[in-house]
């Protein structure tokens, strides 16, 4: 989901200009680019919709009395909630193809886990919670690499299942009963993991070490002396482009 950062500027000590923007520009070092911003609040956006709207189909705000309130009559609506759902699907469907496409093309496979990560993981864990020195790490830690794979994954059997369930809603289908059932099985299955993913993903943040980067997913820039103390190996391969 993301790419390589061009750096706009050599990380290095922070000198002061008489431009507030210059020093704004020497303190931080581009982190994400268009593309991997607008891939993340694209998966996001249509994530948060799909759970939502899928939610409604069950059809839990009907259960739950969530459409006796005012102006949420809709939410148990199935026709509404479906065609809810089928829009965000689309905004799913571009952003997953336009992310495989060109962050292939490009190459940038930075995100992606690689062996060890499960031990890197436990030990940055670790080392947040107060014990042992945390490793050097790369432009991502270990363990956002995890989380990639896990919510990737996850959204991939969403997308499977949903496109199923589709060619099960079109007129003249006729697919076997038990297919169409074990299809659901997964579709909800994958919901339910996506969910524990997002929170997983969220709760990151709730350790100040990782805070910083949240800016960089608005805007691109992370603060240079973050990384470089954080990412180095990261920083190491930008010095030597
Ligand atoms: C359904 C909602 C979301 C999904 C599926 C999602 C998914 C992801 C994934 C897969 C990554 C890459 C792996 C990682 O860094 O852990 C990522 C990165 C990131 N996400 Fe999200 N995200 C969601 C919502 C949010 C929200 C609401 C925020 C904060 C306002 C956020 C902030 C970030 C940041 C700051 C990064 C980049 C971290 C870095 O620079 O290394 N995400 N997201
Ligand atoms: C984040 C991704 C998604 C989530 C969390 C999600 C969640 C759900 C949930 C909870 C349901 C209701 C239970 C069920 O019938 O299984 C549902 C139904 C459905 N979903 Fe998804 N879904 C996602 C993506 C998709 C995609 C990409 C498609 C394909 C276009 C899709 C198509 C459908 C269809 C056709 C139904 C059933 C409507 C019916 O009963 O006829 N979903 N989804």
């Amino acid at each position: 989901m993301m790419d390589n950062g061009v750096p706009n500027t050599v990380p290095g000590p922070a000198v002061v200009s008489p431009h507030p923007e210059a020093q704004e520009n020497i303190r931080t070092l581009k982190r994400h680019g268009f593309s991997t911003r607008f891939v993340h609040w694209a998966v996001a956006v249509s994530a948060i919709i799909l759970v939502l709207s899928g939610l409604g189909q069950l059809p839990l705000f009907h259960r739950y009395m969530v459409d006796e309130l005012p102006y949420l009559g809709w939410t148990s609506d199935f026709n509404v909630t479906l065609a809810i759902h089928y829009s965000a699907a689309m905004l799913l469907t571009f952003a997953a193809i336009y992310h495989v496409l060109v962050h292939t093309l490009r190459r940038e496979f930075t995100i992606v886990p690689r062996r060890g990560d499960f031990k890197e993981s436990y030990l940055i864990i670790k080392a947040m919670l107060g014990s042992g020195e945390e490793p050097d790490s790369h432009k991502y830690l270990a363990e956002q690499r995890l989380a990639y794979a896990f919510i990737g994954a996850n959204l991939a059997l969403l997308l499977a299942t949903g496109y199923i369930k589709v060619l099960k809603n079109l007129a003249g289908s006729d697919l076997p009963y038990e297919m169409l059932w074990t299809n659901t099985q997964l579709h909800n299955l994958a919901t339910v993991l996506l969910i524990l993913g997002v929170v997983g993903h969220l709760t990151a943040f709730a350790f100040k070490a990782n805070r910083p980067l949240l800016p960089s997913i608005f805007h691109g820039q992370v603060d240079a002396e973050y990384a470089r103390n954080r990412h180095c190996l990261w920083c190491e391969e930008i010095e030597d482009q």
